[in-house]
């Protein structure tokens, strides 16, 4: 059994946060926008540190670790163990993507595609069960704190212009969770139901 002390995840949440904060400023940048824009939209208000466990498997081809889907966040920094495992779906294949010692996975999410208008996708991915294991991640999600926001999320208005219309109609955080958590296991994501 591996034991993680609260000490350790309390000083992972905070250097994850550090850490997407920075990345909500370069993503800022990249679309023309202040640096801060994103974390003015409330981007890092909520965290979710997810602790994946994929037992060892002896019969692999018959399930799967984790069954094709799109994160519910912003963003999502996965950190993940030498095991390996999680693909991406690009252009209608699965391509691995190799864990590298010391590096960090990081996933653009649904809520970002959404008010990006797709100037940043959210991929399908999954992970598969091995015969090799177990294998661990932990996942932090960047998402709206359902609790405290009633906050709206549409289009980042500075990207909209006449020949640049909304792609998708308005959402709140509840609204959206909601929609993510009701979704099936058929990899259709749940951003169609907002497209317009
Ligand atoms: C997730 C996820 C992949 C992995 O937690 O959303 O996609 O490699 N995890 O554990
Ligand atoms: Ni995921």
């Amino acid at each position: 059994m591996i034991y993680y002390g609260r000490h350790m995840v309390n000083e992972y949440s905070k250097q994850a946060i550090n850490l997407g904060l920075t990345l909500f400023e370069l993503l800022s940048e990249a679309l023309g926008l202040s640096s801060s824009h994103l974390k003015d939209t409330d981007c890092a208000e909520g965290l979710l540190l997810l602790g994946n466990y994929y037992p060892k498997c002896p019969e692999p081809e018959l399930t799967l670790g984790a069954s094709v889907h799109t994160d519910g966040s912003f963003i999502t920094i996965l950190l993940q163990d030498h095991v390996g495992g999680l693909q991406v779906l690009l252009e209608n294949q699965w391509v691995n993507v190799p864990p590298i010692h010391g590096a960090l996975v990081v996933n653009v999410g649904d809520l970002l595609q959404l008010i990006t208008k797709d100037k940043f996708i959210s991929v399908n991915h999954r992970a598969l069960a091995k015969h090799v294991g177990p294998r661990i991640s932990v996942a932090t999600f960047f998402r709206p704190n359902v609790q405290a926001s009633s906050r709206v999320y549409g289009p980042i208005k500075e990207l909209l212009s006449e020949e640049n219309p909304p792609l998708y109609r308005e959402t709140d955080a509840k609204e959206y969770l909601a929609r993510y958590f009701s979704r099936g296991v058929d990899g259709i994501s749940p951003l169609q139901h907002f497209r317009l």
